[in-house]
């Protein structure tokens, strides 16, 4: 019989596409450094979902090395637009401006620096797509201001909704009638921890 069927977790792990030097230095660096990127397989969903939406202008919170970050300011620049992430942590920011730059993508990304939930006071939008990735138990306090700065039909896509911590977000989401939801709990080559769950809204 074949792997497909008897081990699908290794057959999918090993269709994962290939990456750039920079791109495997940051997933090594995040094993070593215990630093939680979303892996290859989240990372070309995002730059797909990008560009089939044409996302011009694309929030992420949760900045942490850059490297959700290089997909989605790739996305957006082939857009014609930019990415705006957000971070709290001074050094990440720091280390991620570096790698946006060895990417050759600082032309396409602004870093915030501060808590989520008071840059996004500040930012006005509207952003056609929100990759949101930071501290789980945040999720649901930024979402009524992510419903604010986004567009009507632009698409939110939330990290790691199968944590405990992420509960009152996915509940929040099926509550309102800002946004239609949907919740895949999946296996994630790459992904860390790989059984886990995304969220995928759309504003409406
Ligand atoms: C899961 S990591 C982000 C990983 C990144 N998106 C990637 O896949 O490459 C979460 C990051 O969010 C930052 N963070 C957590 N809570 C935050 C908050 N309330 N405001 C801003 N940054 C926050 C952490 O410092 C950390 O670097």
């Amino acid at each position: 019989m074949s792997d497909m069927i008897l081990n699908p977790e290794s057959y999918f792990r090993q269709l994962v596409g290939e990456r750039d030097d920079l791109l495997k230095e940051l997933e090594l660096e995040a094993e070593n450094q215990d630093i939680p990127i979303i892996g290859p397989l989240v990372a070309e969903l995002l730059y797909v979902l990008a560009r089939v939406t044409g996302a011009v202008s694309i929030l992420e919170l949760g900045t942490a090395t850059g490297y959700s970050g290089i997909y989605l300011a790739k996305a957006a620049a082939e857009n014609g637009g930019k990415l705006v992430t957000i971070e709290w942590s001074r050094e990440m920011a720091r280390r991620a401006a570096k790698n946006f730059q060895r990417a050759g993508l600082s032309h396409a990304v602004d870093i915030c620096e501060g808590d989520a939930l008071e840059i996004l006071e500040s930012l006005e939008g509207p952003f056609d797509m929100v990759f949101l990735d930071i501290d789980k138990e945040f999720y649901v306090k930024v979402l009524p201001r992510i419903g604010d700065v986004i567009k009507d039909s632009g698409l939110l896509v939330a990290d790691n909704v199968g944590f405990k911590d992420a509960d009152a977000f996915n509940r929040a989401i099926a509550d309102s009638s800002r946004w239609k939801g949907v919740n895949l709990f999946a296996f994630l080559p790459g992904h860390s921890p790989e059984k886990d769950g995304l969220c995928f809204a759309m504003a409406q």
